[in-house]
């Protein structure tokens, strides 16, 4: 019975089967990014007992504190990813600025975006956090690839994925056709197909958000929520549950699992920035891997893969998930401006 379970790389193998003139090099390439997020997910499990828990004492381009997981598992996923002449350059949450392959490995023809460790704030209350990847293709003729290189909309994304470090590990993958989860069999050190054809439910009465940015929020996202609480006696005339984990990946699977809304909106607060969540290695590929499973994700007033990127470490409002609600509020933001 157990042979006949689908590994990670024979699904990908598999996919590449039906695309004319693949190379093999994307397989490839996924196969790095998936033995850099077993080496995460290991550190991750092993936390204290192997002294990466706690502050690094620096901060990143947006100005949050690195602990110092974010900072080995990037650095994982770099050294994973440089070597094999797949990837043309990459991008991270981690780095202020495009990371060049090193002069004594190949270039490839792929760009690689990542956030290694999402939802960090986590990691030292042993609650879920996860790695959010992003595949795009090296503009034609490009060699030394550099900021605006990367600056392409969501839709241009060939590949995108998440790696969830959960009470179990499991990789989350979309690449135009459908999303597909795999969990990791510890024992053998393989993800296997355990989930396939992820489809989210149109309709959800689950909604997540962080109620602490209450006051902050603007006119449509203040109506949905309070039309939500008001529950069976409101508008909306039934009751709703929240959850809020403060980890974006754990949030996306548990919609991708049963339904629900994911917001963190624009408010007051981060209206300077223009928004809370990353375009390039956050929303985007989530968004890939939301609309690829049913479910719609939006600014509030636009498509997110339709965004023009105008910079590498870009903020975007986001709303994803169940495309009823979503859509709900996209009328919202339609009506109130
Ligand atoms: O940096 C992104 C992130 O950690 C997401 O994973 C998560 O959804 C969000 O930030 C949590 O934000 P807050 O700390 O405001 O709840």
């Amino acid at each position: 019975m157990h042979n006949n379970r689908t590994t990670i790389t024979q699904f990908i193998i598999e996919e590449q089967r039906q695309i004319k003139g693949a190379t093999g090099d994307f397989t490839a390439l996924l196969n790095d990014i998936v033995t850099a997020c077993k080496v995460i997910s290991n550190l991750v499990n092993k936390g204290a007992l192997v002294g990466v828990l706690g502050s690094a004492d620096t901060s990143n381009v947006q100005g949050e504190t690195q602990k110092k997981l974010d900072i080995i598992s990037n650095e994982v996923f770099i050294k994973s990813n440089e070597w094999a002449g797949h990837v043309a350059a990459m991008g991270s949450e981690e780095m202020d600025e495009v990371y060049q392959i090193p002069a004594q490995y190949p270039r490839g023809k792929y760009l690689l975006l990542f956030d290694p460790l999402d939802g960090s704030s986590n990691i030292d209350v042993n609650v879920s956090v996860g790695t959010i990847f992003s595949i795009l293709r090296c503009p034609d003729g490009v060699e030394n690839p550099v900021e605006k290189d990367f600056l392409q909309p969501g839709t241009k994304q060939i590949c995108a994925g998440y790696a969830l470090y959960g009470p179990s590990t499991m990789m989350v993958l979309t690449t135009g056709r459908g999303v597909n989860g795999f969990t990791l069999d510890q024992n053998i050190g393989e993800f296997i197909l355990s989930h396939p054809n992820l489809r989210i439910a149109e309709e959800t009465v689950e909604f997540a958000i962080n109620m602490s940015n209450s006051r902050f929020w603007e006119p449509p996202v203040k109506r949905y929520i309070e039309e939500c609480l008001a529950g069976k006696t409101g508008a909306r005339g039934k009751d709703f549950n929240m959850r809020w984990i403060a980890s974006m990946v754990a949030e996306v699977h548990r919609i991708l699992a049963r339904g629900g809304v994911f917001m963190y909106p624009l408010d007051s607060k981060s209206k300077d920035k223009g928004g809370r969540l990353r375009l390039l290695y956050e929303a985007n590929p989530m968004s890939f891997i939301i609309e690829q499973a049913g479910g719609v994700s939006t600014t509030g007033r636009e498509r997110i893969m339709d965004i023009q990127p105008s910079n590498l470490h870009q903020r975007v409002p986001v709303i994803l998930g169940s495309k009823q609600e979503v859509e709900r509020m996209i009328g919202y933001h339609r009506e109130m401006g």
